[in-house]
């Protein structure tokens, strides 16, 4: 019997299990374009979840452009990777995509056909690396020009995201902060599992990236499903069948219909089918919370 469980690389398809809600609210926060950071401790299913939603948004028409930054050792390789990945997630006609190339100023293409005769166009720092910053700058804009003219939405992610405190300090942070802000074409997923630090970035008001995106955590299904706090994740295990004729099923605590995800209400999402909601949870979204080590929650009750 074939073994129904993968382990160790990324799954996919029936391999992938239990992140429908995740999946479904990370693509409505694409489609909207909005930024979001994705923070879990290591091994909990980020990148699987990233490849995943990468398929369903593709499916969607989207361009999508992945780029871990654990893989590159300085600011030179990330901007001609994350150029390079960019524009190709947005143009995939070859011609085009070498005249757009040759267009760079400080990245030029690198052109190299493989065996098959495959045309295969990257880029190259075309300055020093001191310089790579701006190059990196210079590539998001002409990513954004070209998203806007081939009226195409573009994610990217950005996977291991916090370490980016190891290229120049906050220097980056302020340049790319400045460059994002200013786009209408590009959503954001900021993923990392250095928690303390992701959470800086996010949250800390000296950061550039203070309130830049919403914060999502990934926690560990056990612990939801054993302990939940949300109202919401607390109704759902409540409704979970149980196979004993003489159990009394207790009454959901919910009412009410589920919010429009078009045109959400201000404050918590669940607000319309919550019996607990409270005058806060009208206006003001609820900010993520430890309520133990590893389970975050995020609602006004805590
Ligand atoms: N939804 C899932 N269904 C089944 N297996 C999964 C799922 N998500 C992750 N896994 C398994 O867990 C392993 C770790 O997942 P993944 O590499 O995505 O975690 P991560 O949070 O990105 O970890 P790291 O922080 O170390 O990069 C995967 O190799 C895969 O085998
Ligand atoms: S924030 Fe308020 S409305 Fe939302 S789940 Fe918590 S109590 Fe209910
Ligand atoms: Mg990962």
């Amino acid at each position: 019997m074939e073994n129904p469980f993968k382990y160790g690389g990324i799954v996919r398809g029936p391999y992938f299990a239990n992140r429908r809600n995740e999946m479904n609210e990370l693509k409505r926060e694409m489609l909207n374009l909005n930024r979001v950071f994705l923070v879990s401790p290591r091994r909990f299913g980020k990148t699987c979840l990233l490849f995943n939603l990468i398929e369903m948004l593709e499916r969607e028409t989207m361009a999508c452009a992945y780029i871990d930054l654990n893989a590159f050792p300085d600011i030179k390789s990330f901007a001609t990777a994350l150029t390079g990945f960019t524009v190709r997630a947005l143009e995939t006609n070859k011609d085009k995509l070498l005249r757009m190339l040759a267009g760079f100023q400080k990245l030029r293409p690198k052109v190299s056909v493989d065996p098959d005769g495959n045309i295969t166009a990257g880029l190259e720092l075309a300055v020093a690396e001191k310089d790579a910053l701006s190059a990196l700058l210079e590539g998001l804009r002409h990513t954004e020009k070209l998203a806007a003219k081939k009226k195409k939405k573009l994610v990217i992610i950005i996977d291991e995201f916090s370490d980016l405190d190891k290229f120049n300090g906050q220097t980056i942070e302020k340049a790319l902060r400045s460059e994002i802000q200013k786009q209408t074409h590009i959503g954001y997923i900021f993923s990392g599992s250095e928690q303390s630090t992701m959470l800086a970035m996010a949250r800390d008001r000296t950061r550039a990236f203070y309130k830049l995106g919403r914060i999502m955590e990934l926690g560990r299904t056990k612990d939801v499903i054993t302990d939940p706090h949300h109202p919401y994740a607390q109704a759902l295990i409540a409704a979970v069948p149980i196979p004993d004729p003489a159990y009394k099923r207790p009454i959901p605590k919910i009412k009410g219909e589920v919010a429009q995800p078009i045109d959400p209400p201000p404050g918590c999402r669940f607000q319309t089918r919550c019996l607990q909601v409270m005058d806060v949870c009208r206006d003001t979204q609820p900010q993520l919370k430890e309520v133990k080590p590893g389970h975050a929650v995020a609602c006004h009750l805590y």
